[in-house]
């Protein structure tokens, strides 16, 4: 799968996810050898830059951030299609000088006219560079050639807004030409997710309410909010992550099988469970919200959410948000799907994990099980990507004892082949206009129906709870759990 004739415009292009993640996916691409010859980059910014500058910041986040090696050659080559374009989202001429920027490139770099537009911008500028595309002619696809939306998360902040953006967006582009990220469905555990439940006849069988106890699913996350500031306070964790990351997971964990592949038949099962989702009755016994305080972490002491720099002191905005949620189903009726998310925490870590009931009938004696936990399936999205099964074995010597064991799949172990990062595999099937991995309209509407409530509920009632950076979250989210009659997994 190599791209055809095209090229990319990155607006927004002097912010942390472009240095960070779309310039050095690029260049893995065509150090991959996945780009065609004549790919071309076009940075739009305020900045006052040359083409020269941009491409000596382009070498840099390359050189720090890139998967594959630096060689000279690709780079020489990936340079000749760079171009710069300064000027603000309001400002009528830039987009005019894009535009003819786009034009020499056409003639330059033999790009087709094949351009994707990716809004690596605040939220809030959606809706002008999108009008802006429009006005200018930028979004007009000629005859046999193609031009796409890129929109980064968050889609909105609750369903209105959300509902707002996807007008003006569709607008000005056809539903085909709009690609929503959601960098977690570009993740190769992720995609696997489908691989080890349709793929297989081992697991199919009991992943349902007749064998299934419950559902975790953990994003973990060491770090703090950085020098995020701006981005995160008012919008919190829940609206950071779950919305989309975690509720996508849920999706793809719970849903039926597609009856293919493809991306209309993956959105159909999709929306079918997200559409089944039910909130808690009990709001306030049921979803967790935390605020991180000073603490340790790896060694280092680290200061609270509210010191944190560019933060309200009064702030009530969660780092950390767990709920549990019910899928109206036959397949999960009774099922609660536990999700939790937050920064600072103990570690880094995503997975999902399937925990089983407990044998119907033990014809060992109370002690040889008494170390036995639940079985489970353990999806391990990241670090250490991998599945484990857990499941209980005699211990050996002379007495009957039955302790819990792992069974690992590591894809170091199993695979010579590399994992593209999730940018990049995303922005190829962007240039392909491959649409399996972006999340459609409905999904993104109905994640929101589904947290609007519960940021309705926080708004209302108090303020996060705090717990010490470096710790496992606060004590009410043990306490949800505890009074299901059950832990949360120590990963
Ligand atoms: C982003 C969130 O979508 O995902 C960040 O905005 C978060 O707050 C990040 O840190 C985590 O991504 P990953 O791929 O490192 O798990």
């Amino acid at each position: 799968r190599i791209a055809g004739p095209s090229g990319l415009v990155i607006f927004g292009v002097t912010g942390d996810l472009s240095r960070k993640k779309l310039m050095p996916a690029v260049y893995d691409l065509a150090n991959r050898g996945l780009l065609p010859p004549g790919f071309s980059l076009v940075g739009f910014a305020r900045r006052d830059w040359e083409d020269e500058d941009f491409a000596q910041v382009v070498h840099d986040a390359v050189k720090e951030h890139a998967r594959t090696p630096f060689r000279e050659e690709v780079w020489q080559q990936l340079i000749q299609g760079m171009r710069f374009v300064q000027g603000t989202f309001d400002d009528d001429e830039a987009f005019e000088r894009l535009r003819s920027t786009i034009d020499e490139l056409d003639k330059q770099q033999g790009t087709g006219g094949n351009f994707a537009f990716y809004l690596s911008v605040p939220p809030g500028a959606f809706p002008v560079v999108i009008q802006q595309l429009k006005k200018s002619g930028l979004a007009d696809q000629s005859k046999g050639s193609w031009r796409r939306a890129v929109i980064e998360k968050p889609f909105g902040h609750d369903l209105k807004s959300a509902e707002e953006l996807n007008k003006v967006v569709h607008e000005v582009f056809e539903p085909d030409q709009v690609f929503r990220i959601d960098h977690y469905l570009g993740k190769e555990t992720v995609q696997n997710i489908l691989a080890l439940r349709f793929a297989n006849t081992m697991f199919e069988p009991i992943w349902n309410r007749s064998y299934v106890d419950h559902v975790q699913i953990t994003m973990a996350e060491d770090i703090g909010i950085g020098g995020r500031a701006g981005y995160y306070d008012g919008i919190g964790a829940a609206r950071d992550v779950i919305q989309n990351h975690l509720l996508q997971l849920l999706a793809l964990t719970a849903m039926e099988e597609p009856s293919s592949f493809g991306a209309d038949a993956l959105a159909r099962e999709k929306t079918k469970v997200l559409g089944a989702v039910r909130l808690p009755k009990d709001l306030g016994a049921d979803t967790v919200r935390g605020q991180y305080a000073a603490g340790w972490q790896g060694g280092e002491k680290v200061i609270g959410y509210l010191q944190e720099d560019g933060i309200d002191p009064e702030s009530k905005t969660d780092t950390y948000a767990a709920l549990k949620l019910e899928i109206d189903n036959r397949r999960w009726a009774g099922v609660p799907f536990y999700l939790r998310t937050g920064k600072r925490l103990g570690r880094r870590v995503t997975e999902i994990a399937v925990v089983f009931q407990r044998a119907p009938h033990s014809p060992f004696d109370h002690t040889a099980t008494e170390e036995l936990g639940q079985n489970a399936i353990v999806i391990r999205v990241q670090p250490d990507e991998g599945i484990t099964v857990r499941f209980g074995s005699k211990v050996p010597g002379t007495s009957m004892e039955i302790r819990d064991v792992s069974m690992d799949f590591a894809y170091g172990e199993s695979f010579t082949e590399s994992s593209p990062e999730a940018y990049e595999r995303l922005i190829l099937d962007v240039l392909l206009g491959d649409a399996n991995l972006f999340p459609r309209t409905e999904e993104v509407e109905l994640s929101w129906k589904i947290l609007d409530p519960v940021e309705e509920y926080w708004d209302e009632h108090g303020r996060p709870a705090q717990y010490k950076s470096g710790t496992w979250g606060p004590a009410e989210a043990d306490e949800m759990l505890a009074r299901d009659g059950r832990s949360w997994r120590r990963p």
